[in-house]
């Protein structure tokens, strides 16, 4: 199978290569992404010689058809991620979320070729603490920030390409991601950076927020169930059932790097905060099977805090930079 793989030098993406390139031998791997700041070849320097990179944007139409016409599926990955940026400049998530998301349907559309997008549990919007739900299927979209509205955005053109075209695609939304190689800019990393650093970990607002984890080999291990087993047209949600606040998550980077569980700042609060996400990932378990092999966060945040202190190399060059953006948002 060839496949076409945007962002895969971001988070995710570079790890779904590599587990891919480890797994699939069967498969050839192409990369598009445009390297903006969230993106790094270094991040796929362990498979640089088994996969193609193309550094380009999934809005150049030319591009994105050429790369297209030569792949057997696409998995688009490739997007404007982090909720605070979207507060500050809405535009690159506009352009990259949506339009990326166009260009890339209407390639698939010429060439009838296998498509997966990923997007998130944010456009569901927010649950209240107490509220005995989660996210499902079925669940109305309400997203609440710029981030959120462009992927739901694109989530929308996706499922109507797939019944006005019958485009072949389908659709997952994931919850929060950790593991190797995330920027620092997102909340795990740079709370363990930090204290790397002797810095205090920054809790927005009173840190009650709830955040559904998941080890990003675990989203990407559903990504390929989905690929090679799901349903067209279908909408499937990936969990774990690994809701914590993020007072306990960074009470627990404390502890397992040595420090008092109280030495961190309250900082203000993220505008339009979402409060709680859960994913109800049963669709997923009951019709592929799919079960997640990191059930255990304290064992996955322990492994992911050795990453970051043996890798300070991959992520120093963005530290500073990513921390003078947040002292100009006061967080
Ligand atoms: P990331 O910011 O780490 O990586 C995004 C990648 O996309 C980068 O390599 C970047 O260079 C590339 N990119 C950005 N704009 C581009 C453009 N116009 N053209 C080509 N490449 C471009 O993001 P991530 O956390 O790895 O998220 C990947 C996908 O997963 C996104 O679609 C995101 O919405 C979704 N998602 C993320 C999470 C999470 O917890 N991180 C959870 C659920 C879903
Ligand atoms: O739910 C899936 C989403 O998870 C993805 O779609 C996004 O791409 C991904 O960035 C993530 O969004 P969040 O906004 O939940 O992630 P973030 O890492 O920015 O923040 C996680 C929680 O931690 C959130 O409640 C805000 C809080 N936070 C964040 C930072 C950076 C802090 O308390 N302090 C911080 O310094």
């Amino acid at each position: 199978m060839r496949l076409l793989v945007t962002g895969g030098a971001g988070f995710i993406g570079s790890n779904f290569v590599h587990q891919t390139v480890r797994d699939r031998p069967d498969v050839t791997v192409t990369v598009l992404d445009a390297l903006t700041y969230a993106g790094d070849e270094n991040s796929l320097a362990p498979v640089r010689d088994r996969i193609t990179f193309q550094r380009g944007d999934v809005t150049d139409s030319e591009l994105v058809d050429a790369l297209v016409r030569d792949s057997d599926a696409v998995i688009h990955f490739a997007a404007e991620s982090h909720n605070d940026n979207s507060l500050s400049d809405p535009w690159p998530f506009v352009q990259t979320n949506i339009v990326g998301t166009y260009t890339l349907l209407e390639a698939v559309r010429r060439h009838g070729t296998r498509y997966h997008h990923i997007s998130t549990d944010e456009v569901y919007g927010d649950l209240e603490l107490d509220d005995p739900a989660k996210f499902t299927a079925d669940t109305p979209y309400n997203p609440s920030s710029p981030y959120s509205s462009t992927k739901a955005s694109s989530d929308l053109l996706v499922r109507a390409w797939v019944r006005s075209f019958g485009i072949a695609a389908t659709l997952s939304n994931c919850s929060n991601n950790y593991g190797p190689y995330q920027h620092v800019e997102k909340f795990i990393p740079r709370q363990i950076t930090n204290v790397i650093d002797g810095k205090r970990p920054k809790l927005y607002g009173t840190g009650e927020n709830v955040r559904d984890w998941i080890h990003v080999e675990d989203h990407n291990s559903a990504v390929w169930e989905i690929l090679q087993r799901g349903k067209i047209g279908e909408t499937y949600l990936i969990g774990a059932d690994g809701e914590q606040n993020n007072k306990d998550v960074v009470e627990l980077i404390l502890e397992l790097t040595g420090q008092p569980r109280d030495a961190y700042d309250l900082v203000s609060d993220r505008p339009g905060h979402d409060m709680r996400y859960a994913i109800d990932s049963s669709r997923l378990r009951d019709e592929l099977g799919w079960v997640p092999r990191y059930e255990d966060f304290r064992d996955g945040l322990a492994d992911t805090i050795e990453w970051y202190r043996a890798n300070e190399a991959w992520w120093r060059p963005q530290k500073d930079i990513t921390e003078s953006k947040y002292v100009e948002l006061g967080r």
